[in-house]
């Protein structure tokens, strides 16, 4: 792996696996948004980085039936899961590669499509990365981006400031991974794309407290590393007062902003 932050990302990733499609139901419907938003009409082959359990690959492989599928990310423990799922799929010509984004064993300008659905966030050299996707992107071919928005979940920002003492490599993540349109614009025409469409999708969610923490501990576990299962236990414990705190009758009330982006390789 070449890059420091993925080991402890991907472990976390790895940990909770088998949680994940069931913690994260709404990026399903995300995924869903994105691949409904590509111009297609069809694609030969698909490269999704961080494909993670695969269901926004199969998102794809529904809308658009294409057969000749590689995905790559940084968890095995990921891969296992989609691994599974394929067993459900025989029709596919599925290659899945654990590798960083930065290290991709795959060949240039190859795909008709490269997808990342809720992965490009995690990734620490952003800039880098877009570049590295578009690499194996066909003269021609399309990407599309979805990943985490600014302002997302400043609610629970907030829940982590004012924890004692304070918990700074959780507060630190919000910038390190959510970033606006005019950023993602810098990325992608940096790495030699034109922007067909991209777009910002803000929501207000009211959840149950323990369905959003679920959500979080799944999500964000790599955060952990560093505490010992004492501190673990005293700040969960804390977090879970405080966020019981500040939900209303209807659940825990939360912000969630996605970052879309649909971008072509010239020819
Ligand atoms: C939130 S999951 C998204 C998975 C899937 N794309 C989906 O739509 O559900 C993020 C995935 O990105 C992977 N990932 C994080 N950092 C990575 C990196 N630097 N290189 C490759 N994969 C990475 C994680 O292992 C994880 O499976």
């Amino acid at each position: 792996m070449s890059s420091s932050d993925t080991p402890s990302v991907s472990a976390g990733f790895s940990l909770n696996a088998s949680d994940y499609d069931k913690a994260v139901r709404y990026n399903i419907h995300g995924a869903k948004r994105l691949i409904d938003a590509m111009p297609g009409p069809s694609y030969a082959n698909m490269l999704d980085v961080g494909c993670g359990t695969g269901f926004s690959t199969m998102a794809f492989v529904n809308r658009f039936g294409t057969a000749e599928i590689t995905g790559v990310d940084a968890a095995d423990g990921m891969l296992d899961q989609f691994r599974t799922k394929l067993a459900e799929q025989p029709g596919l010509e599925v290659t899945l590669h654990a590798a960083d984004v930065l290290a991709m064993p795959v060949p240039d300008n190859h795909f008709d499509a490269v997808i990342c659905s809720m992965a490009f966030h995690w990734f620490p050299k952003k800039a880098e990365a877009a570049v590295a996707m578009a690499r194996p992107l066909k003269p021609g071919g399309d990407m599309a981006i979805m990943c985490s928005g600014r302002g997302a979940e400043h609610e629970f920002r907030q829940i982590l400031t004012e924890i004692y003492p304070p918990v700074p490599q959780w507060i630190g993540t919000f910038d390190l991974v959510q970033r606006d349109i005019d950023e993602m614009e810098v990325y992608l025409e940096d790495a030699g794309l034109e922007i067909l469409d991209i777009w910002m999708e803000r929501r207000i969610r009211r959840v149950p407290v323990e369905e959003y923490l679920t959500r979080m501990r799944v999500v964000a576990s790599h955060l952990n590393a560093g505490y010992t299962d004492e501190q673990l236990a005293d700040l969960d414990a804390k977090i879970t007062a405080a966020t019981n705190k500040a939900a209303g009758p209807r659940g825990f009330e939360y912000t969630f902003t996605k970052l879309y982006a649909i971008a072509r390789k010239p020819d």
